[in-house]
């Protein structure tokens, strides 16, 4: 499939001009994730030597960048413009860990729609999103990009955040191209230090970290980002098994790929090579285009003469990345995205920010609710303590490069807004951190963290007074954004000690307790789950924090959310997750045993598990049946059960289905996430929910790495979380 006016464009093209589409550069001034920005911009997008730009906005500047290219070039070929837009533009969804939670695929498109409709309107046609990088190691601080460990949760989140971005017709104004990364394995990182090497087994490749790119993929997704780390001892971003034999000969993509900031150069300390002979090692393997480290731009040419690269393997490139741009309609119409009226028009909207308060409270989730102290009266004197309870600076969360903190609403805010007859007193209690050499490195990216004059003592002394006035004591504790997100990894993942001896003081008081946890990640919570408070888990919720968490803890809507990722007791179990293989030596009971596979310190259960999530109310499940007992190759299976509310609020469950196969050629997991639906029950109210068991969805990579399913005996589970017990058997033959 070749496009002619790319053909025909191609035929017109020097040496030069085709390396110069292969360059992506940014001038700087948003967030630079790399030690270097490109330098002479203007100068070099004049020469021909650029074919996308990212890290800038607006219908007016990307106008006279779209000039430079378009008139002041010999050809006149458009510029693509890229960003991060990783959880909203400048209306700021929950972070994606937090989005992923409410397991609504159709919410989570829709965040997407806005994404997209709020970034072509600043002129943007291309997103580096969704990033879609399994990750079971929290104390990885990307993993509050993605969408936790599952893969088949992953999957359908890719594939609701690609048709999102994109829609079904990338030509109109309100849709852009996206970019599924990091391909792959990125969330892999050994040890869950950033940027760490990755060795990993292809079957647990194939079965367990793969299959979310591979479903963005099948969706039709644009681009793709390669990692920054190795596989195999060979670099995503050069590596021609990964980019080229499983992308583009097994995938069938025909997308282009961009490498990760400068991690085409990164290949040099990696100890691959010169910059010539890791640039040329890149473009045999398939990368497309390189990001801001010019090591393509610089040393093709010189590759080309010298036998190293071939003219074909810059057109393939070259070719790859116009195709984008004709996809786009950039060669109709270059200005396309620049109308100087959209942005008021489309740019956080009311509709918009309703969307953001809407995902923010379908996001959270109830760890614990102690003795039922949530919700709280609308009335109540309520003590509201903490550093991140009036602030910000942190409700948005990382990479929201685009959005704006200060537009977000604070807690102390949303209280107001949604409780105007609550009696609220407020004190920090605590700084998020008392040790000021981490403060500063979280402070790089704006003030996120800042450490009080005062004493610790007096901060606490101040909060336990009100506590001690207050009917109810609402402390509102966690991380600060950066403590997660990109070259934010954490080795002690619990809260900081000086929140934790804040909570310790607010409890001592006797006081009924609510905790609002914010984090990017899993944490450690032993100590604080055992108290009997009540414990929501926000994350970073976004643009309209405050009003969100005010609707949950008043109850204008029943918390539903649920775990993407296991919550370890300690660091030391990492890495956690639910879908764990037996052995041949498991712990047959919650008691150590010698000789079993288990730790002499600490169980082997996780401290939340997989899927897990409270409400207000309670649902009971029963009657879980099977359509027939037997079934054959490639057919479906339909699994019903029934799911009743009994208790006193109405609320949402996520139903969540889970598949054995009892005996298989290779050892497998305990059980895996094979289905999900998320209902709506009243009071009262009993239904029934059918979910439907795939053919894809029995099959797995075997040995030869074929993907296929076994005859023989299969059992599922189907319940409130992955330790759902309620069980029913069938065969396939
Ligand atoms: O898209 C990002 C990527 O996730 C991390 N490195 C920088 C890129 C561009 O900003």
């Amino acid at each position: 499939r070749t496009i002619p006016e790319v053909e025909a464009l191609l035929k017109k093209m020097t040496i030069e001009e085709k390396i110069g589409q292969l360059n992506l550069v940014t001038p700087g001034g948003g967030i630079a994730t790399g030690s270097v920005v490109s330098s002479n911009v203007e100068e070099k997008i004049k020469a021909g030597q650029v074919g996308g730009l990212f890290g800038i906005s607006g219908p007016e500047k990307i106008k006279t960048a779209q000039d430079f290219a378009v008139k002041k070039t010999r050809l006149g070929i458009p510029l693509l413009f890229g960003s991060d837009i990783i959880h909203g533009y400048k209306t700021t969804f929950p972070i994606p860990l937090g989005l992923a939670s409410s397991w609504d695929m159709e919410l989570m498109k829709r965040t997407a729609q806005i994404a997209a409709l709020e970034a072509t309107a600043d002129g943007i046609n291309w997103n580096f999103s969704p990033m879609v990088d399994i990750s079971r190691d929290p104390r990885w601080g990307r993993i509050s990009e993605g969408a936790g460990e599952d893969p088949y949760l992953g999957s359908q989140i890719a594939k609701a955040m690609v048709t999102g971005y994109q829609g079904d017709d990338l030509m109109a104004k309100n849709t852009m191209l996206a970019t599924v990364k990091h391909f792959a394995l990125y969330g892999a990182a050994e040890a869950g230090r950033d940027y760490n090497s990755v060795d990993m087994s292809r079957l647990k490749m194939f079965n367990e970290y793969l299959p979310p790119y591979k479903a963005a993929i099948d969706t039709g997704v644009g681009s793709v980002m390669s990692s920054f780390n190795d596989i195999d001892g060979i670099p995503a971003s050069g590596n021609k098994w990964l980019l080229t034999d499983l992308l583009r000969d097994d995938w069938e993509f025909n997308g282009f790929v961009v490498s990760d900031y400068t991690s085409v150069n990164e290949m040099i300390a990696h100890g691959l090579g010169d910059l010539q002979a890791v640039s040329a090692l890149s473009l045999k393997a398939g990368l497309d285009m390189d990001m801001v480290g010019e090591g393509f731009l610089t040393t093709l040419k010189k590759s080309l003469e010298e036998g190293k690269v071939t003219e074909e393997e810059i057109t393939t490139a070259c070719r790859r990345i116009l195709e984008a741009k004709f996809n786009l309609g950039l060669f109709d119409d270059p200005y396309k995205y620049i109308d100087k009226k959209r942005p008021a028009k489309d740019i956080l909207k009311d509709e918009n920010r309703a969307l953001a308060r809407e995902a923010a409270k379908k996001s959270f989730v109830l760890l614990k609710n102690g003795p039922k102290n949530l919700p709280l009266q609308k009335n109540a004197t309520i003590a509201l303590i903490g550093d991140l309870a009036n602030s910000k600076d942190n409700m948005l969360g990382t990479w929201a490069p685009t959005g704006d903190p200060q537009l977000s609403v604070s807690i102390l805010q949303g209280f107001k807004n949604v409780a105007p007859n609550a009696i609220i007193s407020h004190a920090k209690g605590a700084n998020i951190t008392d040790d000021p050499a981490l403060a500063k490195k979280i402070n790089v990216f704006g003030e996120r963290v800042t450490i009080d004059k005062r004493s610790a003592e007096v901060m606490l002394a101040e909060a336990v007074a009100l506590a001690k006035e207050a009917d109810v004591v609402v402390a509102v504790v966690g991380e600060a954004t950066e403590f997660t997100g990109e070259s934010s990894s954490r080795a002690d993942i619990s809260i900081p000690q000086s929140q934790k001896k804040l909570i310790r003081a607010l409890a001592a008081t006797g006081k009924p307790l609510v905790l609002v946890l914010m984090s990017g990640r899993p944490l450690v919570l032993e100590e604080e789950l055992a108290l009997p408070a009540s414990i929501l888990q926000v994350w970073f919720p976004g643009v309209e924090a405050g009003n969100a968490i005010a609707d949950v803890v008043f109850g204008d809507y029943n918390p539903s959310g649920k775990l993407t990722a296991t919550w370890p007791r300690n660091v030391g179990q990492i890495p956690i997750y639910h879908s764990i293989k037996n052995t041949g030596r498991p712990q047959p009971t919650a008691e150590f045993e010698k000789f079993k596979s288990n730790y002499l310190d600490a169980p082997n259960t996780p401290l939340l598990p997989f899927g897990y999530g409270l409400s207000y109310t309670e649902f009971e499940y029963s009657n879980l049946k099977v359509t027939t007992a037997q079934i054959n190759q490639n057919e479906p299976l339909t699994v019903t059960v029934s799911v009743k509310n009994t208790g006193d609020f109405d609320g949402e469950e996520v139903v969540q289905l889970y598949l054995k196969d009892v005996v298989r050629s290779i050892t497998q997991p305990v059980k895996q996430l094979k289905g999900f639906k998320k209902v709506m029950l009243k009071k009262g109210e009993t239904k029934q929910v059918t979910l439907t068991l795939t053919p894809e969805d029995l099959k797995f990579y075997n040995s030869n790495l074929e993907f296929v399913a076994e005859p023989g005996d299969f059992e599922i589970y189907v319940g409130t979380n992955s330790e759902a017990t309620l069980t029913a058997k069938f065969s396939l033959n």
